[in-house]
This record gives structure tokens, sequence and C-alpha cells, in this order.
């Protein structure tokens, strides 16, 4: 009797303790797969999205003490938004008045080797990260994960330029942080592995995916006889021919997310782009190519923010490119320095690609 009394107590006991845990598991949160998108996600196995930790990662995102300093001083507090504008399509935008030009630097003054990235769709990227792939890059042993750049963030001398002791010591010091953490990893506790999860979680639930042109797709909307015209100079090998690389309404990405050598330069100097990944030679002067969703917003443009206007890269494809052995033979009018297409047709190219932009992502609380 005495053990049937005792056993009851137990299996009540885990009940219990069971319906406890369930009401402090936090809520799974499925990626709203816009239309006509890859369903296929890069999402870890150890750390599934959920509503609690996307909350805690965007606080975390926007937080100047990632820097180790509790102060206030805007010089020592570096935060991820400070080179990932939401505005700028989570890229550093050209008006910003820390990074003049859009050429970032660390904390310290320390430049980084290459311009900013747009933060957008990268959940739907199986092809690596960083402008040369190298977090990811399948046959290396290093970085593979946006947990991995989170972590290189904070810590990287030309970033966020902290130690991980300082780090927690200064997110500690936060009133608001253990509630957060409690709800999103089930204890209070601040560990660095948490900071990257869930900062990662709220970066891969950046997509943008509701654009003109997506309602276009959608039969919600039409497009103007401009930028149809320009839609089709995009997607045709005799007009501006910029689909191989950068996606189509068939491929709603607006990019392959791969490798390739656009003619930007005649000689190559950078001992970061893409052939320092694979060992390639072939690979000089290559570098992913980015997505052109939201790109009115992306400034500075290439690798090296080089150009500050969209203007300045359709004049670039149009009549300036660089030919070398490495250029990709996707270039079709290299021998010819450029697509030479008329003002009127750059001017619908540029009509077309501002369809790319989507406000509710640029300024909604996604
Ligand atoms: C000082 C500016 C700066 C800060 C601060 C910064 N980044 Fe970046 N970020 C960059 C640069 C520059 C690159 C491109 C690096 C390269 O490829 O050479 C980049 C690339 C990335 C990428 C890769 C995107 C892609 O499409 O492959 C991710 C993800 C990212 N950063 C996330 C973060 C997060 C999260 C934080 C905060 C923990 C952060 N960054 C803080 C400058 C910054
Ligand atoms: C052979 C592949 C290829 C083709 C074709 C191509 N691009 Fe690109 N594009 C790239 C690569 C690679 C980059 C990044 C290069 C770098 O940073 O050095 C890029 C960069 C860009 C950027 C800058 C984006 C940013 O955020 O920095 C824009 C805008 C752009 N391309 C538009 C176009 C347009 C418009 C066309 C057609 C006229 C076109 N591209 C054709 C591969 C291509």
């Amino acid at each position: 009797m005495k053990r049937l009394l005792y056993i009851w107590t137990l299996s009540l006991l885990c009940l219990l303790l069971a319906s406890c845990r369930h009401t402090e598991e936090p809520t799974p949160w499925d990626v709203p797969i816009p239309y006509g998108f890859p369903t296929r996600l890069n999402i870890p196995d150890d750390n599934p999205m959920t509503v609690e930790g996307i909350a805690l990662g965007k606080c975390l995102f926007e937080d100047g003490h990632l820097s180790g300093y509790q102060g206030t001083h805007p010089d020592s507090l570096m935060s991820c938004s400070d080179c990932h504008a939401r505005a700028h399509n989570y890229d550093i935008g050209t008006d910003n008045p820390r990074f003049p030009g859009g050429k970032p630097h660390g904390r310290t003054g320390i430049h980084t080797r290459h311009t900013a990235m747009p933060l957008c769709n990268l959940v739907f990227n199986h092809e690596g990260y960083l402008w040369n792939g190298a977090v990811g890059y399948q046959q290396s042993a290093g970085a593979q994960t946006i947990e991995d750049i989170v972590k290189a963030a904070i810590l990287a001398e030309d970033e966020i330029g902290s130690t991980e002791a300082r780090t927690l010591a200064a997110l500690r010091q936060d009133s608001r942080y253990p509630e957060m953490f409690k709800k999103a990893f089930g204890s209070e506790e601040i560990t660095m592995e948490r900071v990257q999860k869930a900062i990662a979680q709220y970066v891969r639930s950046l997509v943008s995916g509701n654009a003109k042109f997506d309602r276009y797709l959608q039969g919600l909307e039409q497009l103007t006889p401009q930028e149809l015209h320009g839609y089709i100079l995009f997607t045709t090998e005799e007009g501006a021919d910029c689909f191989h690389c950068h996606g189509s309404g068939g491929s709603p990405l607006f990019t392959t997310n791969l490798f390739y050598n656009n003619g930007l330069d005649a000689a190559f100097t950078d001992p970061a782009d893409r052939s320092a990944i694979t060992g390639d030679p072939m690979d000089r002067g290559a570098y992913r190519a980015p997505s052109l969703r939201n790109v009115t917003v992306s400034a500075p443009y290439m690798h090296d923010g080089r150009f500050l206007t969209l203007d300045e890269v359709l004049t670039f494809y149009n009549e300036g490119l660089q030919n070398s052995p490495y250029v990709s033979p996707l270039m079709h009018k290299i021998n010819e320095g450029g697509r030479h297409l008329t003002p009127n047709e750059i001017a619908d190219l540029k009509a077309f690609l501002s369809t790319l932009t989507d406000e509710e992502f640029l300024s909604g609380d996604r």
C-alpha cells in the first residue's frame, strides 16, 4: 500500500513537473515562406526558431552593450545594428553618421576587409555566408553557421571588438535579460552560446518577400509598362542579361547565392576573395552575387562598396566592364565592355529594380 502511494505520488509529481515545464516551453516559430520561394531552410537542428528566441535575439542585435562596456558613451558601444540597419535592408547605408560613405570599421577604428552585407532571406541560403562564402564552405572545418558569425562579429577587432567575458558581464547588468533568457531557453543563465543562438534566430527571421514585384507575381498588383519592360530586359540575354546570377520571377531570391567575377577589375589584390576559400586560381575576383531584393536601399554596392548609387552600378554593367581571364563566362558582353543599353532602357531596368523594395520589411517590426 505504502509502495502504491509512493508510486502514485511520484507520478503525480512527474505530471505536475511536466505540465510546469510545458507552460515554459518557448513557442515554435515557423518561417513564413513567401510566394514562390524555396521551402528548404538553413536552420541548424540544435537551434530551432521560437517566438521568444527571436524577441531576445532582436533585443541583443540592437544592444550596444554587446561591445562589453557598461556605460552609455556612444563610442564605447557597438551593436550589430550599427552596421546592419533595418532601413538599409540590414546593410550599412551611405548616410550612416558613424561610418561616412558606408565604410565600416570596428570600435577601435580598424576597417573591415569588405563592406557590410544586407541581412535578408539568409535562411534560404545554402551556399555559404560572407562575400567569399567562407562560413559554411562544406570542405572546411571552420565556421559553418550564422551562430559562428555572431560570435566572430562580437570578438573581431574590426567589428564589435569585445571579449566573451566583457560582453557577458555587460549583458548581465541589464535587468531585462534574465526573464528573456528564461523564456527563450528555459533558465535565466546568460551564456555566449545562448547569445549566439538568439541573435542567429533573429537574423534567420528576416524574410523579405512582399515587394510590389511579389504582389505582381501573385496577380494582386500591376507593374507599369516601364517596370514590366525593365523586367523583360533583366531576364533576357539580348537585354540586360542579369538573371543568370541574380535570379528572376522563377527564382525569386534574386540571387543564385553563387560566386562570380562580374568584371569589376582587371587586376586582383584582395587576399579574401573566393579563391582564398576554394584555392582555385580561376576564382580570383569572384564574390557571392548579392540578392537584389531591397537593392534600392542597400548601398554602398559591391564587396568593397565602391559604388554609392544604383546609377553607378548600372553604368558599370553598361559600359565599365574590365576583362581578365577570371571573368565569369556569364558576363556575355565582356568583350564589348558592357551591355550598351540606351538611357531609356537603363531607366526601365532601374524602375524594375525598384519593384523589389519591400516597405513592410524595411519599416515593419518583424
Ligand atoms: C563594424 C561593422 C559590423 C558590425 C558591428 C557587424 N557586422 Fe556583420 N558584417 C559586416 C561586414 C563588413 C560583413 C561582410 C564581411 C565579409 O564578407 O568580408 C558582415 C557580414 C555579416 C553576415 C553575413 C551575411 C551574408 O549574407 O553572408 C552576417 C550574418 C552578419 N554580418 C551578422 C552580424 C551580426 C549578427 C552582428 C552582431 C553580432 C554583426 N554582423 C555586426 C560588418 C559588421
Ligand atoms: C556573372 C554573374 C552576374 C551577372 C550576369 C550580373 N551580376 Fe550583378 N553581381 C554579381 C556579383 C558576383 C556581384 C558582387 C560583386 C562584388 O561585390 O565584387 C554583383 C553585384 C551587383 C550589385 C550590387 C549589390 C550589392 O548589394 O552590393 C547590383 C546592384 C547588381 N549586381 C546588379 C546587376 C544587374 C542590374 C545586372 C544586369 C545588368 C547584373 N547585376 C548582372 C554577379 C552578376
